[in-house]
């Protein structure tokens, strides 16, 4: 189905998983964060450093703080990344009332300083630079002479890690006092707030397509990076708007983010399926069941996929699905059951020795780590004879 059509059906303007940082997008609030930065503001810290790896909301974060200032501020100014100190200057000088502004034209950077100091008076000015870990020396070293001087000033930089250590170095906030912040990492069920809101917000029906264990398995694949929520997210999405499928349980998810190579996000199963094990007088029983037609008690489809097997060592059910054109859904149903994880099935055809198909392990398949399954050896056996 065209991705367009399936947003459609599910009353989707756009897909929940857009990554966004524009100011509509809706956030889950980090309270404890935002606190922090004020009671920062109320203790006079007036250097932050807000520090997160990649993807964790830096950015996200710092909108929060221009959208909702914290108390106090009377003015906020942010940088989204790099600039030059004369860019900085005129910035700042933007948000100060027109009447302040008289005159400011003939200040350079080294009057600066006694200049806002002045303008400010007792109003309190926040700066938040983003990106700050891809700042020139330059601009750290007036902004600490820029500290000195303003006394109402207070700086927030956000960035990677080692950002810390880059502005404590030499030449720049050394002996100043820095405050120093780490984003808290998302809990799975914050995770989950992320997504049921952005459903609502492009006007979705609460978790629809996803069942609950669906939902807690993508936000599981997270690593607790709400970026990469997004990511694999829109991944699922995409796949099961190509096979139509209105109901995305953990399976599924499973199946379309696997775990990515090279990459330290493994995939903890949150029960993983146990295999049956095979008793060792079946294969002597085997021997018995001459008259045995194992294909003859499968459905078509899993006659496929034994076929295939018999060719092939191992296969993944994404390789399966697109080998045989059918949804990974019903391979990866048609794989439990020939493994003898269906009790219905298990029960229905009593004359299978289960298990017909078996997990080889983890293989680096089309790109990312999945599950790779073969024929037992049992069953091997039966289909040489
Ligand atoms: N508090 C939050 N609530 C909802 N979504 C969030 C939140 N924080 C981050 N996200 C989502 O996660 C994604 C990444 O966030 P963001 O860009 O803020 O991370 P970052 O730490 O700035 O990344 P980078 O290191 O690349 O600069 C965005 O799509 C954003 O919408
Ligand atoms: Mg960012």
């Amino acid at each position: 189905m065209d991705r367009k059509e399936y947003y459609r059906k599910l009353g989707w303007s756009k897909s929940p998983f857009i990554k966004s940082t524009s100011m509509d997008t809706p956030i889950l609030k980090r309270e404890q964060e935002y606190n922090t930065i004020g009671e920062c503001i109320g203790g006079w810290d007036r250097i932050m450093v807000v520090t997160a790896p990649i993807g964790y909301g830096k950015t996200t974060f710092m909108n929060t703080l221009v959208k909702n200032k914290p108390p106090e501020v009377d003015y906020v100014v942010f940088f989204d990344s790099y600039e030059p100190v004369e860019e900085v200057m005129d910035r700042i000088k933007m948000k100060l009332p027109v009447w302040k502004r008289v005159f400011s034209k003939d200040i350079d950077r080294t009057l600066f300083g006694e200049f806002l100091h002045k303008k400010l008076g007792s109003k309190k000015m926040l700066l938040l630079f983003d990106e700050a870990q891809d700042y020139e020396n330059d601009l750290f070293k007036w902004l600490r002479i820029l500290n000195d001087r303003v006394d109402n000033l207070f700086m927030l930089f956000l960035g990677l890690k080692g950002l810390e250590d880059k502005i404590t170095a030499e030449s720049s906030f050394r002996d100043r006092k820095t405050k120093s912040i780490t984003l808290t990492s998302f809990s799975i069920d914050d995770l989950q707030k992320i997504v049921t809101q952005r459903i609502r917000w492009v006007g979705g029906r609460g978790i629809s397509p996803f069942t609950e264990n669906g939902l807690k398995r993508l936000c599981e694949t997270a690593n607790n990076v709400p970026r990469r929520l997004m990511e694999n997210g829109q991944k699922v999405v995409e796949e099961c708007a190509v096979s139509g499928l209105f109901s995305i349980d953990e399976n599924i998810v499973e199946e379309v983010i696997g775990t990515y190579a090279g990459e330290d996000v493994r995939l903890t199963p949150i029960s993983e399926e146990r295999e049956i094990e095979v008793p060792e007088d079946i294969e002597s029983k085997s021997t018995d069941y001459k008259s045995y037609d194992l294909m003859s008690e499968l459905s078509p489809m899993q006659r496929e996929i034994v076929n295939l097997l018999r060719e092939k060592e191992s296969l993944s059910i994404t390789e399966l699905s697109s080998m045989l054109k059918k949804d990974i859904r019903s391979i990866g149903s048609l794989i439990r059951k020939l493994r003898g994880l269906n009790p219905e099935e298990v029960g229905r055809k009593p004359n299978i020795q289960y298990p017909v198909v078996v997990r080889k392990g983890k293989e680096t398949r089309m790109g990312r780590i999945q599950y790779v399954y073969g024929l037992s050896d049992n069953t091997r056996r039966l289909l040489a004879r």
